[in-house]
């Protein structure tokens, strides 16, 4: 019998994961959809994990895989690196948290300055969302005015503004070259979304239309180096250095969203391509594992949160701010991170981005892998991929298929093709995705 295109394989994950499937029967009383964290939801249930190690995860039916994911990219030393569990473990016998500042937050204040030249003052947050939030109110409260622009596909987290055109419908987002802003959620108003320009991402000719259009309205353009959540795919040198000399020219802030990509060189993405934003927006790896994000950038525009002289124009609380568990643990993975760590993981996922289109051409799948350093994205298409629109050309049927297949081989990835290495990884892990990407396309 023919099998059913996409059956075999999820059959064989039902049979290998009957815990978690228990436990998320047991959860959706609980918890809408049984998780607590839209991403890591998939259908029929994700596995829920019992612990992790290294480059390992486990799960409670103790599947053991190796964890390609890292936590959406956060997690660059794996998991449980010894130096950073034993900066916390020091600091929990401390502390977790207090209404006072730390030494610990000058501390990975100095270090991130340290390495990123355009961030010279700083705020932790707690969250992605926060700092990305709190970026664009900046930018807002700096230049008076109302509108802020993104890509089509750009998701900056799920504040309000971020909250439009994360991933539309092309049918209903209209002209590719001059996409629709559309709500991301139910609840986001229109006044929302009337706020926020869309422009399509690597097409320079087309963004400088849009952005000029609405330049005297415009307080910021936030853009990530590489477009995460839309496929991994990294902006185009020339479209980056034109978005810069583009804002400079109308007096708009250029927010780069570097929460991803900060773990492609200790400088970021913006040290790679030579681009200088107003502000950056960090996270993920600068808290070690732990819940800390981060907006810095230019000392005037950061001075509108200086509360020295009285009420600054933007008060920033947040009761978890620079939380002692979380500076301590982004100071000692950032300590522990030599440049010769940085040029590993990208040469690795050098390597693994052309195993994978190798292994596509002599098995003639159609397929794209993009990526930049150690961060990568299958697509199931012969569309080479460049922005949203022609991401959203791939085969998701085969993408389904091919992640399960993965999950049976003992791989973990994001469920829309995304992988990252961390560095306890190396050639066992490249050779067991490679081998495990092949098992998948053929069963
Ligand atoms: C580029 C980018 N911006 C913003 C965010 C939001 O960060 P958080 O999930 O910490 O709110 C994310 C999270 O994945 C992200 O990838």
């Amino acid at each position: 019998m023919a099998k059913v295109y996409g059956k075999t394989v999820i059959e064989e994950y039902l049979s290998r994961n009957r815990r978690s499937k228990e436990l998320h029967e047991r959860a959706r009383s609980v918890l809408p959809g049984g998780i607590t964290r839209t991403s890591v939801y998939f259908d029929p249930f994700p596995p829920y994990v019992a612990r992790g190690l290294g480059s390992r995860i486990t799960d409670i039916d103790g599947n053991e895989r190796i964890d390609f994911s890292n936590n959406y990219t956060s997690l660059i030393l794996g998991h449980c690196p010894p130096s950073v569990v034993a900066a916390v473990q020091g600091q929990v016998g401390r502390g977790s948290a207090f209404a006072a500042p730390t030494p610990h937050e000058v501390g990975l204040a100095e270090r991130i300055i340290g390495r990123v030249p355009s961030v010279q003052r700083i705020r932790f947050a707690s969250s992605g969302t926060e700092a990305v939030m709190f970026a664009l109110r900046l930018a807002r409260a700096r230049t008076g005015r109302r509108k802020v622009a993104k890509a089509e596909g750009g998701f900056h987290g799920t504040s309000e503004y971020a909250a439009v055109s994360v991933s539309p419908d092309p049918a209903e987002a209209g002209d590719a070259r001059s996409p629709a802003a559309l709500p991301a959620a139910s609840g986001v108003t229109d006044g929302v979304v009337g706020d926020v320009v869309v422009f399509p991402f690597n097409d320079g000719e087309a963004t400088e239309a849009i952005i000029r259009r609405h330049r005297e309205d415009l307080a910021a353009v936030i853009i990530e180096p590489v477009l995460g959540s839309s496929g991994m795919i990294p902006a185009r040198r020339d479209y980056l250095e034109r978005l810069r000399d583009l804002t400079a020219r109308h007096g708009i802030l250029l927010i780069l969203d570097e929460i991803i990509t900060l773990r492609l060189a200790a400088g970021g993405a913006q040290s790679l391509y030579g681009i200088a934003p107003d502000l950056t927006v960090m996270g993920k790896i600068i808290g070690g594992g732990y819940p800390v994000a981060a907006f810095g950038g230019r000392a005037e525009i950061m001075a509108l949160l200086d509360p020295a002289g009285g009420r600054p124009p933007i008060p920033q609380s947040g009761t978890f701010n620079g939380n002692p568990i979380g500076m301590v643990a982004g100071a000692a993975t950032l300590d522990a991170l030599t440049p010769a760590d940085y040029e590993r993981l990208n040469t690795m996922g050098d390597d693994l981005r052309q195993r994978l289109r190798a292994l596509f051409a002599r098995k003639g799948v159609a397929a794209q892998v993009t990526g930049m350093g150690s961060l990568l994205n299958l697509h199931f298409t012969d569309v080479e991929v460049t922005d949203f629109r022609t991401m959203r050309t791939g085969d998701a049927g085969r993408l389904r298929r091919v992640f399960f297949g993965l999950l049976n081989e003992g791989i973990f990835v994001a469920p829309r093709g995304m992988a990252c290495l961390s560095t306890p990884m190396g050639e066992e892990e490249i050779a067991a995705f490679v081998r495990a990407v092949e098992r998948a396309l053929d069963g």
